[in-house]
């Protein structure tokens, strides 16, 4: 069984300082650092995680197209959210992104990325899949033949840069509207500097969030798995927790 939020047994909305309570901008209000910030694409869109990351990035001023495999059902998803964010299907959300966000479950990530491998060739791919499985004693990781997602990835598509980042970032606190700093470091993988580089760049636009490179993509297993060691410390908790790289 799949359950990707991280947090599933958290409350709906963790209480926040007083300081990052401050009302978000409108919709309408121009974002001060949209220039020269690259087209995001989001496969699997209409998801807690894709929509978050969509809805925290466009707030940022940067363009983002949801996918979905039901293209009504993206721009529905698109319609609910605040920026510059339109929907249409996975196949077109991946032409459209310079930087596409892999944000389905992890059991049709492979199928999915077989099926836009064309479209994906040339762009910078990140991906946030955490494989992991779920019984009587919570969140486990699931092997993987490749090693990890981010790695299956990779070798599904040869002509992407893959990027392994945001896997430790909670949903519920990415679309709840009362958070206004996602108080985090996003550790960003990747055998590409310059592919490294942006998504970190993308990470760093969103208030509170710092992306910070964390190594190569053979060493993502233990990354996307550490999201199971996560799920358990918001479980005892009551929390949405994150990660913090201290001296850097
Ligand atoms: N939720 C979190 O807090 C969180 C945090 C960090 C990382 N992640 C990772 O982000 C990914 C998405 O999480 P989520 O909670 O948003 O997942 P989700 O709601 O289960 O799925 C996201 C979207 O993927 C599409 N989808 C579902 N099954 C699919 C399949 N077999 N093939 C292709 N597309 C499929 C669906 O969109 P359509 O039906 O519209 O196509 C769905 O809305 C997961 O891999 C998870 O490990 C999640």
């Amino acid at each position: 069984m799949s359950a990707p939020d991280p947090e599933p047994d958290a409350p709906a909305s963790a209480p926040e300082p007083a300081a990052e309570n401050a009302p978000e901008p409108a919709a309408s209000e121009p974002a001060p650092d949209a220039a020269g910030a690259p087209v995001v694409g989001v496969l699997g869109g209409t998801g807690p995680q894709g929509r978050g990351l969509a809805r925290r990035l466009a707030l940022a001023g940067v363009q983002v197209v949801l996918g979905s495999r039901d293209a009504a059902r993206a721009a529905a998803a698109a319609d609910e959210l605040p920026g510059p964010v339109t929907g249409v299907g996975n196949a077109d959300a991946a032409r459209a992104g310079d930087v596409v966000i892999v944000a389905v479950p992890w059991e049709g990530h492979r199928e999915l990325l077989v099926d836009l491998a064309a479209e994906l060739a040339g762009k910078v791919v990140v991906d946030c899949v955490n494989p992991l499985g779920f019984d009587k004693q919570g969140a486990y990781a699931l092997p993987v033949e490749e090693g990890s997602a981010a790695q299956q990835a990779q070798a599904v598509l040869p002509d992407s840069r893959v990027v392994g980042a945001f896997h430790h970032v909670s949903a519920v606190l990415l679309l709840d509207e009362d958070v206004a700093s996602i108080d985090t470091d996003v550790l960003v993988l990747g055998d590409d500097r310059e592919a490294t580089d942006l998504v970190q760049a993308l990470a760093d636009r969103i208030p509170g969030m710092r992306g910070v490179y964390g190594g190569r993509l053979r060493n993502a297993s233990q990354v996307e798995a550490l999201t199971a060691n996560l799920i358990s410390v918001n479980r005892r908790y009551k929390a949405h927790a994150g990660l913090r790289v201290t001296d850097v």
